[in-house]
């Protein structure tokens, strides 16, 4: 793997490790979650930045259904980044001298509204590039030869987690939070700090899992050994990534 896109992963690592700071508001407290909050967006205006040439040739992006989706997931989480963003704006108290009119209750209710969504489709946005973090990964481990036992392993793995997934979103309630119903019933972080992040981890390693293992299932057989993607070095920075999978 090339220096500069593990750069990048630890980038997307570290963006994605602020989402889930973000929403333990009740155990970060307000500063820290504002301070978690701006960091992302920083990160993230980066990652753009890095990706610039996906969005320079977003205009003449294939038409095929798998470009389609990711295209339509891609401006979905642009959406709902920026609601997170504005929300943040609007509620923030550091900013509280200059925009107090704006922070009453539907904007915070969207605020939380968006930021479980974001997780949600910040995972399938991961799901859509496992195949290139699973090479970048088999990379980091030296593991050059493909291995029966160990992707059984793995598809054991990604099956528990999806499971306990499922269980997870029950707990977290989180058919409510992305319906937005007022809810105030939040996670007690008196009693498990841990738990909230697994909780949270495993929501999005049922989205990832869905994601990858669904483009698996409704690809076309095309009697051809499918090609496998490049491997993760070969790709330049701001390159596009071809549709993993
Ligand atoms: C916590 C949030 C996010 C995480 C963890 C994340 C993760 C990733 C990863 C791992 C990649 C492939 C490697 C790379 O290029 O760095 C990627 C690509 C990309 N991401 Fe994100 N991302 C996040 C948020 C966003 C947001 C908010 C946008 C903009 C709406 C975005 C747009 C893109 C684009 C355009 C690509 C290139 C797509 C391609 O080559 O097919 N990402 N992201």
């Amino acid at each position: 793997m090339s220096s500069a896109l593990s750069r990048r992963l630890l980038l997307d690592l570290a963006s994605a490790s602020l989402l889930l700071f973000g929403l333990s508001y009740w155990w970060l407290g307000n500063t820290a979650h504002e301070v978690a909050g701006t960091a992302m967006f920083l990160l993230l205006i980066l990652h753009n930045v890095l990706n610039r040439r996906w969005w320079s040739r977003l205009p003449q992006a294939r038409r095929e259904t798998r470009g389609l989706f990711n295209t339509a997931l891609t401006l979905l989480l642009l959406g709902c980044m920026l609601a997170l963003l504005v929300t943040s704006i609007m509620i923030s108290n550091a900013l509280s001298g200059l925009l107090s009119a704006f922070g009453g209750f539907t904007v915070r209710q969207i605020h939380t509204l968006a930021a479980y969504w974001a997780l949600v489709i910040v995972a399938v946005h991961l799901g859509l590039r496992w195949p290139m973090l699973m090479g970048a990964a088999r990379g980091l481990f030296g593991l050059d030869r493909p291995s029966k036992a160990r992707a059984w392993l793995l598809r054991a793995a990604a099956a528990a987690i999806a499971v306990q997934g499922v269980c997870s979103a029950f707990v977290l309630g989180l058919g409510g939070r992305l319906s937005m119903q007022v809810s105030l019933d939040w996670w007690n972080f008196e009693d498990s700090v841990a738990g909230f992040f697994l909780h949270c981890l495993a929501i999005a390693g049922l989205c990832i899992a869905l994601t990858h293992y669904g483009r698996l299932t409704l690809r076309k057989p095309t009697g051809r050994t499918p090609r496998r993607p490049p491997a993760p070095s070969a790709i330049p920075d701001g390159e596009e990534r071809p549709p993993a999978g």
